[in-house]
């Protein structure tokens, strides 16, 4: 009983001895206390960069809101009825470093007059691109055998559900596409 008492009484003389934080008035003329100081500072700042981007990350995914601008894709007479093709165009927001990642596609649907339909060109299993078979009128993915319907429907393999759509409208005779990030599956 008397060891241990005597034991933390020897650790608060010890810490009393050898206190974590800096004296400030022994800053310039103690090299122990400056190299305190110094450990302090360059771990405080090592703390500040790998907690910041995290904490930019979250302020900007809650406070930012996402933008998902209309982008033109080609005037409505470029499109014949019944027919789906592979559209590709640049994204908008696009930063100059993105490159060739900047370039989105989308395989886009002219039903009639008016009424187009734009599928995500991911499968929504896991992701793989899709390929239109004209002959067969079906969307079929190379990778597990997924096949879809001309309207985007699950026709066979494992995709759980149909292809994404974007919105679609026209305005001043353009075709525009909303495109927005999509999740597969995966
Ligand atoms: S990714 Fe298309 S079927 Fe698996």
């Amino acid at each position: 009983m008397t060891n241990s008492s005597d034991d933390r009484k020897d650790l608060a003389v010890s810490q009393d001895a050898h206190p974590i934080l800096p004296d400030c008035k022994k800053i310039l003329v103690s090299r122990e206390e400056f190299l305190k100081l110094l450990g302090l500072s360059l771990s405080g700042l090592m703390g500040l960069l790998i907690v910041a981007p995290s904490a930019v990350f979250m302020l900007n995914y809650l406070f930012v809101p996402s933008r998902h601008p209309w982008i033109k894709i080609g005037s409505v007479d470029s499109f014949k009825e019944g027919e789906t093709i592979d559209v590709h165009f640049d994204d908008p927001d696009a930063l100059s470093w993105e490159g060739v990642t900047r370039r989105l596609s989308t395989w886009l649907r002219r039903e009639k007059n008016n009424v187009f339909t734009a599928f995500a060109i991911n499968c929504t299993h896991l992701g793989c691109p899709v390929r239109w078979e004209a002959g067969a009128d079906l969307f079929l993915c190379p990778c597990h055998g997924g096949v879809y319907y001309s309207n985007g429907d699950v026709a066979a393999g494992p995709p759980p559900m149909p292809l994404h759509r974007y919105p679609v409208r026209i305005a001043n005779g353009q075709v525009e596409i909303q495109m927005r990030p999509i999740l597969t599956e995966g």
